[in-house]
């Protein structure tokens, strides 16, 4: 019944590397902004907008209350989900937590693609932008570490993120027996 959820910053590759892991697993892949976008039609953007921030967060911890417990799949979140204790005391709950951690300055350069412009939060220039980026990861971070095995540059290389987080999957009990190793060692 475990889910395999990804945190961290925007930009950190979590959906790329969600997506890569659960076809390495075999088993489905959820994306909170996908699930998010999907059911309201409309951008995170245009949430963000006309709903606010608070909305949004709302809706994350909808998506994962919903989300089957019983079931097997991998979970790629939004950044900001884990400002939400509830949401992220669900995930903690229903399996391990992976926080791909990425550097302030990798950020600002993803800030700057044009793909990187859907983001609300990372709109902007210059030094404004570096101070917003600056100030959200401070913030975030000890969130990210408290739950979080950190899985560094996921970003750059999501194929072996997603072999770095398979290798500490092996290591956890109760995944042995997706791994062919046997039955859950008596503790
Ligand atoms: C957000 C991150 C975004 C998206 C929204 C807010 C955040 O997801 O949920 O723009 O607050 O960090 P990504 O982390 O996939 O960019």
């Amino acid at each position: 019944m475990p889910w395999v959820s990804l945190i961290g910053f925007m930009c950190s590759g979590k959906s790329s590397t969600g997506r890569t892991l659960a076809r390495q697993l075999g088993w489905p892949h959820f994306d909170t902004d996908a699930v998010i976008v999907e059911r309201l039609g409309m951008s995170v953007e245009d949430i963000f907008r006309e709903r606010g921030e608070d909305e949004f967060r709302r809706l994350e911890r909808k998506i994962v209350e919903e989300l089957p417990p019983e079931r097997d799949l991998v979970l790629s979140t939004g950044g900001g989900l884990v400002l939400n204790r509830g949401t992220m005391e669900i995930l903690a709950v229903q399996g391990p937590i992976f926080w791909l951690s990425v550097s302030e300055e990798d950020v600002w350069d993803r800030s700057q693609r044009p793909w990187a412009a859907r983001r609300p939060l990372l709109k902007g220039t210059g030094d404004d932008l570096r101070e917003r980026i600056r100030v959200l990861m401070a913030e975030r971070e000890p969130i990210y570490r408290r739950y979080g095995t950190p899985i560094p540059g996921g970003f750059q290389h999501p194929r072996e993120a997603g072999r770095h987080i398979l290798d500490h999957l092996r290591d956890l009990d109760e995944f042995r027996v997706y791994f062919g190793l046997g039955e859950r060692r008596e503790r």
